[in-house]
């Protein structure tokens, strides 16, 4: 008798990239891949380092596209059959494909989070708390900005942002793990978390899928030469 075909692992492949420190001519080249409604939403950043990361962002993810030999849709939108996700942060953006399931990317500055007790009260479960409470000085911070990336990058998976309780999300970690979930948000064990530091940012992916299928992560960072150049 045959042995039943397994699944091949999900691929996810995840682009990295520095936004901050661009020349005129290369920020305009990457504006020119921008379809009109995003240079719209481009211009009503008020921050430059905000509005370049929005351009930088989005045209990493039609890169990512053509990189990848994946269509783009409308307004650089991802086929219906694949889940596609980004993020800008200050200084830092990265776009996450898998082949199947659904991702979320998430990325935050480590200098981002003016007061950190305040939002570890709100989007922190008792035992992550407790994990913040006991780690060493000066590594707090970095925790919580970990817990709050892997949060978030849930959520977007989801497609709920903000509007997901974030302490019903409850992580681990060593491995980073999710243990517990709100409802309708899948079993913990559905869910593959990673996560990495890119400087003085974080940088954490989540990705749903049937519990037990193999995962390969493929992270990889990318030039803003390389991006312009189109290679
Ligand atoms: C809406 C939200 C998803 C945006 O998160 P963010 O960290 O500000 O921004 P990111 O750059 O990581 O992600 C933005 C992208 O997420 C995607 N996105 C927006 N809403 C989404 C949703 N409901 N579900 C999934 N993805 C969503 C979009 O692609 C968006 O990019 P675009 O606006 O350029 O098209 C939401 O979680 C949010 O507003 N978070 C606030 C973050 C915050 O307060 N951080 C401080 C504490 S460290």
């Amino acid at each position: 008798m045959r042995e039943p075909h397994a699944s091949p692992p999900i691929d996810v492949a995840i682009h990295v990239m520095s936004s901050d420190a661009f020349l005129r001519t290369e920020y305009e080249l990457l504006e020119s891949e921008l379809c009109d409604a995003e240079l719209d939403r481009a211009r009503r950043f008020r921050s430059v380092r905000h509005r370049q990361a929005y351009v930088a962002a989005h045209a990493l993810q039609r890169w990512q596209f053509a990189r990848l030999g994946v269509p783009a849709g409308e307004r650089g939108a991802p086929p219906a059959d694949r889940r596609a996700s980004l993020t800008h942060a200050d200084g830092l953006v990265a776009c996450a494909l898998a082949s199947e399931g659904a991702v979320g990317v998430d990325a935050e500055w480590l200098g981002g989070v003016a007061d950190l007790s305040a939002v570890a009260r709100h989007a922190l479960a008792p035992g992550e708390q407790e994990c913040l409470r006991i780690a060493a000085p000066g590594e707090a911070r970095e925790l919580f900005i970990r817990f709050w990336t892997a949060k978030e990058a849930v959520s977007k998976a989801l497609g709920q942002g903000l509007a997901l309780p974030f302490e019903g999300i409850v992580l681990a970690q060593d491995p980073l793990r999710v243990t517990a979930l709100p409802p309708a948000c899948g079993h913990p064990h559905e869910w593959h978390l990673e996560d990495r530091r890119v400087g003085d940012h974080r940088l954490a992916l989540a990705l749903r899928r049937p519990e037990g299928r193999g995962v390969v992560v493929r992270w990889e960072t990318v030039t803003l030469e390389r991006l312009v150049r189109g290679t």
